[in-house]
């Protein structure tokens, strides 16, 4: 098979937002709870963070971390995780029919992200809070001091505010799942309401509006608009969350970057209506603040535990290949979403895995994820990429190969990513570089194998991960390999 890609220095799509590489932490199964928070553990700091954890999360270069969720806000009051650990209450979570311990509260967490050189994006309770609790909850993070929220903050221990500039109001309050769920229109006026009290608290902040659960859901897209009608002054961005699955056919799993892509542009097109009808100089950001691959979605367990092992998903290599593919469209698509979370981070769907009081594990997703962050930044070009296309039930033809490029303006590297989801040939690429002069392929690393369901585990925690491929020679256009069925990324210096 043969492929060809033009990367040209001005085909610019946008300067890429680190927050693009953005991580979720919930409470919810094991996250926190022997996660990132184990006070036993032989490598716990001094606040019971396990080091080991926090050491692969700032391999990761996360740059911001959503948290504390997901389902599990809905129903949580913030100030149950604040003031001193040892008299906080135990409650039940009724997202995840668990036990909450709140040994870990905004401050702890901010405490972690600051440890992890991440900010913090905070999602407030728009289930069973009220605007005021938002604005309250606001005013601790943020407000210097000398009011009774941000005076309680400097008494629990942070003189200095958190200072958390992203903020989402709620989430996938859409769904029949959550707590407290609203109608379209409800939501979109308790979220303009809570928006304005939390921006008259701090202007500084960005604000995250909660557009469809996703594509499935029946109200979609017309929530996204009803939502933006209301809201549209106010917010920042409009979330967006998609997970794929492998449903039994691997052409449809492997396409799931071209519904994606289709996804985030009806989306952006529904924003661009209301644009359109508030008559707004204003377009609407996307947060594409939950994606990733999931399988475990249901299980049966007895209700509630505290921390119990749910949602804890293994990576195969082709999980890695398709997430690999959703990665190129995020990057693709960067000038409108600004901002992505990868859900989550540590034990539930996650690429570190933790044993309670023992190792912690790269999946196979951890890979791709830790390139495509560190080398993925600068400015993202156009790939325009012509390869033999497969057929697929779900979404009809689709290229063979996905591709995404990047350009780092100030020591002039490129690096190109590159799925190949053609099952039986390895495909010859030829990559022009027309634009760049004299260019050097420095790396080609490759996640391939002859056994698409290998996993890293435990007693081969390398079954799964990159290898380097030949380096081939040329000024500007080299000729080189995708293997079958591989993820690869190309640097040139
Ligand atoms: O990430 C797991 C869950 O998926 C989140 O709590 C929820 O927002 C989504 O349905």
């Amino acid at each position: 098979k043969r492929a060809k890609c033009i990367i040209d220095k001005d085909y610019v799509i946008a300067e890429v937002d680190p927050k693009l590489y953005g991580s979720f932490i919930e409470h919810l199964g094991r996250a926190i709870y022997s996660g990132i928070y184990e006070p036993s553990h032989p490598t716990a700091d001094e606040q019971g963070f396990r080091q080991d954890v926090l050491q692969l999360v700032r391999e990761l270069a996360v740059p911001i971390v959503r948290y504390p969720g997901g389902n599990f806000v809905s129903g949580y009051s913030w100030t149950d995780g604040i003031g001193p650990v040892a008299g906080r209450s135990r409650r039940l979570d009724y997202a995840w029919q668990s036990i909450e311990p709140n040994q870990v509260g905004i401050d702890e967490f901010a405490d972690w992200c600051r440890k992890a050189g991440a900010a913090v994006m905070a999602a407030v309770n728009l289930g069973t809070g009220t605007p005021q609790d938002a604005g309250y909850m606001l005013e601790y993070c943020n407000h210097p001091a000398g009011t009774y929220w941000s005076d309680l903050r400097i008494k629990n221990g942070h003189s200095e505010p958190h200072n958390i500039k992203v903020w989402c109001l709620g989430n996938e309050m859409d769904g029949p799942w959550q707590t407290c769920a609203l109608s379209a229109a409800d939501y979109g006026k308790k979220a303009r309401e809570t928006a304005k009290i939390m921006k008259w608290v701090d202007p500084s902040i960005e604000l995250v509006v909660c557009g469809s659960s996703g594509p499935h859901m029946a109200t979609y897209p017309e929530w996204d608009r009803v939502v933006l009608e209301h809201t549209y002054e106010q917010a920042d961005y409009i979330s967006m969350h998609r997970y794929y699955e492998n449903e039994g056919s691997i052409e449809n799993f492997l396409a799931s970057f071209a519904d994606m892509n289709e996804f985030i542009k009806t989306v952006a097109a529904t924003a661009d209506y209301v644009k359109a009808k508030a008559r707004s100089p204003k377009t609407m950001k996307i947060s594409f603040d939950e994606w990733n691959v999931w399988y475990i979605k249901k299980q049966t367990r007895i209700p509630w535990t505290e921390a119990p092992a749910i949602l804890e998903d293994r990576y195969s290599l082709l999980d890695a290949l398709v997430f690999g593919g959703m990665l190129c469209t995020l990057l693709n698509h960067c000038d409108r979403v600004r901002m992505a979370c990868l859900a989550q981070l540590v034990n539930v769907i996650a690429p570190i895995f933790t044993e309670k009081g023992g190792r912690v594990l790269k999946q196979a997703t951890y890979y791709p994820f830790q390139q495509v962050s560190l080398y993925g930044r600068g400015t993202a070009l156009k790939t325009l990429t012509e390869a033999e296309k497969f057929t697929t039930t779900l979404y009809g033809d689709v290229p063979s190969v996905q591709t995404a490029a990047t350009y780092n303006g100030e020591d002039g590297s490129i690096t190109v990513f590159a799925l190949n989801c053609d099952m039986k040939e390895d495909t010859e690429l030829v990559l022009d570089l027309r634009s760049f002069g004299s260019v050097t392929m420095r790396e080609h690393r490759i996640m391939d194998g002859p056994d698409l369901f290998a996993q890293n585990t435990f007693a081969a925690q390398d079954t799964v991960a990159p290898r380097n491929g030949s380096i081939v020679a040329g000024r500007n256009k080299v000729t080189t390999i995708l293997p079958k069925l591989s993820w690869n990324m190309f640097r040139f210096g």
